[in-house]
């Protein structure tokens, strides 16, 4: 092998036939020493033992690949133009070295077991990414000691563990291994030797155990991504020794314990990612001191107590997602100088407070606020009867259903006039009021849950230009008055219309039947008069009636529609239910 590969590497006018590595060496040495006409020495591609060390190596793994695709043909003695115009691979300047093998997407199916790592001293970057590699990652890993950057992620079919080996890679600034199929590797005190690392992206490898204490010598750190393993126990106090740290993803792992004191040291962090574990107790005051922290989701874990107050002492808050979690209380003015704050979210905790009182000014980026299923009380108005979220005009998504608000809600114009509110559910609370007609409807609403509230008056005639409405639950109110006959024509993309238990009246406008998306209609509990329209289900021709106790089932096989009508008297209470494709 070798021999030809020298035959390859012809230089000059000499042609080196059948030598050994030693001797080419020699050669080469002869050639460069008697070099002394400049012209001669930029034709002499000065080939050393180390290229061709390494297309040798290079060429055994090729053979013992069980596939790849094309790019890798170019890897071949045939090819004139050298190791380095091989596809992967770059050169050092002089061409004597491999310095990054880059071989992403090549649809590489076999094991690193012949790969000869001590082939390439002068390897800076290897890079593996998204292929079907399979067995273990060798322990001779460790042999590339110039190497920066390893990244042998999205290789499903890798299995074994991490090896210790990578603890003798000093060089090393980045390290991934995300997407791999290890069973129940744990991660090596050794990575805590590795003290120039900025990047650690061990994501999706089944990691169980803990994190090392030896992390904590990792000062340089910027990235620090263990997502979705499977690690146990305590966050250590080590990792506030990151101060560089920029970025801290745990999330979807099994870690308990709390949040540890020693972040506060972290004051270049960005963002904290830790949702999806069993973390518990108080959160540490200070998390809010970085003045660069713009994003935190400590979402599904066991938190409680009062959450940080000084959350945006920082002043770079953007979004912070805590929910799910025992929280049981938001300070008043706990939001006062979040005025980059976008997205919050507190769903389900147990939370008692006046929600009004969180907020000095709500900020004016505010895009989302969800605070549902918690115990928020007192109203939504300001003195002079507004929302107190007018100025959050670029409010899309409202959640505060199932809590105790209070609260008539006729004079707040804002609050059904917002420009870019998609989702709004004020569910199960106690609103009331009427919901005012408006000049300027919003025409990008497409959720809107009233349900379970003291609202009355007629059907809200804002809807009207609502075109892009899927969802409408006005049930449990009460509203009153007939169903608009518009109301097919203004929303037909309504899927889910839900206006049960209200005091509607009148006849059902036969209109009605005409959504050309519907999946619910519920219209039960009201006090609808008349027959049911003659059309009824005439979609597509009902084909088949049965009666059944007080109910008749009537069946539309073509779409599995189901509507079930319950005639009591003169007043017909109706549930009617599309279900589509079972
Ligand atoms: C890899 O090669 C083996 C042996 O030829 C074959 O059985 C297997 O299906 C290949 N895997 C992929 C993902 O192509
Ligand atoms: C030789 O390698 C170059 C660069 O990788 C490639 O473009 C070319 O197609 C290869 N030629 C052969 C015959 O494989
Ligand atoms: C590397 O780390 C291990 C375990 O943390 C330690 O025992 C060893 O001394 C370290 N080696 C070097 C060369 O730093
Ligand atoms: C890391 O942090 C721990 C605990 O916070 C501290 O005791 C230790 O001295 C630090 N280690 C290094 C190497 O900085
Ligand atoms: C962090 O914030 C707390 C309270 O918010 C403050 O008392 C403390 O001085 C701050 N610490 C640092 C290191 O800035
Ligand atoms: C908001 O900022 C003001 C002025 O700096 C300060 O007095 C107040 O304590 C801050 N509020 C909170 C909750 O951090
Ligand atoms: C419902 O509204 C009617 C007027 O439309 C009113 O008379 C009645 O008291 C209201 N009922 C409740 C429970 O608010």
């Amino acid at each position: 092998m070798a021999g030809r590969l020298a035959d390859y590497f012809r230089i000059g006018f000499y042609s080196v036939v059948q030598q050994s590595t030693s001797q080419t060496q020699a050669i080469m040495k002869h050639l460069l020493l008697s070099c002394t006409c400049l012209l001669l020495c930029a034709v002499v591609t000065p080939v050393t033992a180390d290229i061709l060390r390494e297309a040798e190596a290079l060429l055994s793994w090729k053979a013992s690949l069980d596939g790849a695709d094309e790019s890798l043909s170019s890897w071949s003695l045939a090819n004139s133009s050298g190791v380095c115009h091989w596809m992967h691979i770059s050169c050092n300047s002089a061409r004597s070295t491999i310095v990054n093998l880059n071989i992403s997407g090549a649809s590489l199916n076999g094991t690193l077991d012949k790969f000869d790592f001590s082939a390439f001293p002068n390897l800076n970057k290897l890079i593996l990414f998204q292929n079907g590699l399979h067995g273990n990652i060798p322990e001779g890993i460790g042999d590339l000691t110039s190497l920066a950057r390893l990244r042998i992620s999205s290789n499903w079919y890798v299995t074994g563990t991490i090896p210790r080996g990578i603890g003798r890679l000093k060089q090393l600034t980045e390290l991934q291994l995300g997407g791999l199929g290890l069973d129940g590797a744990t991660l090596p005190e050794e990575i805590g030797n590795l003290t120039s690392l900025t990047k650690i992206a061990l994501y999706s490898i089944n990691l169980t155990g803990s994190i090392p204490l030896t992390f904590g010598r990792l000062k340089k750190l910027r990235l620090l991504n263990l997502r979705n393993n499977s690690l146990t126990g305590r966050i250590p106090l080590e990792i506030g020794n990151m101060t560089e740290l920029h970025r801290m993803d745990l999330t979807r792992n099994y870690l308990h314990g709390q949040i540890p004191g020693t972040f506060s040291r972290l004051v270049k962090l960005n963002g904290l990612l830790l949702s999806e574990n069993q973390l518990g107790g108080d959160v540490i005051l200070e998390l809010g001191n970085s003045s660069r922290l713009s994003y935190i989701n400590i979402a599904k874990n066991s938190f409680s107590g009062v959450f940080p107050p000084s959350i945006c002492a920082g002043g770079a808050l953007v979004t912070v997602l805590a929910a799910y979690n025992g929280f049981t209380s938001l300070r008043s003015l706990t939001f006062q100088n979040c005025t980059t704050l976008e997205h919050i979210d507190f769903t389900e905790n147990k939370i008692v407070a006046d929600l009004m009182a969180c907020f000095g000014k709500p900020p004016e980026q505010l895009r989302g606020l969800t605070v549902s299923n918690n115990h928020l009380y007192g109203t939504l108005l300001t003195d002079d009867g507004e929302v107190f979220l007018c100025n959050s005009t670029r409010l899309s998504l409202l959640d505060l259903s199932n809590n105790a608000l209070n609260g008539d809600l006729s004079n707040s114009k804002c609050l059904w006039n917002m420009r870019h509110l998609e989702f709004m559910d004020l569910s199960s609370n106690s609103l009331s009021g009427v919901v005012p007609f408006l000049a300027t409807p919003n025409r990008n609403l497409q959720s809107l849950h009233l349900a379970n509230n003291h609202f009355s008056g007629a059907f809200p005639l804002v809807l009207k230009k609502s075109k892009r409405l899927i969802t409408l639950d006005l049930g449990g109110n009460n509203f009153s008055g007939g169903i608009p006959s518009w109301i097919s024509k203004s929303l037909p993309e309504l899927r889910f219309l839900l206006l049960s238990s209200n005091m509607f009246d009148g006849i059902i406008p036969s209109q009605i039947l005409q959504f050309r998306q519907l999946q619910i209609l519920d219209l039960s509990k009201n006090k609808f008069t008349g027959r049911i329209p003659s059309n009824f289900g005439n979609f597509t021709g009902m084909i088949q009636e049965q009666k059944n106790g007080n109910g008749t089932y009537c069946y539309l096989p073509a779409e599995q529609l189901r509507i079930v009508l319950k005639n009591e008297g003169y007043l017909y209470n109706f549930t009617i239910s599309f279900i589509v494709g079972t």
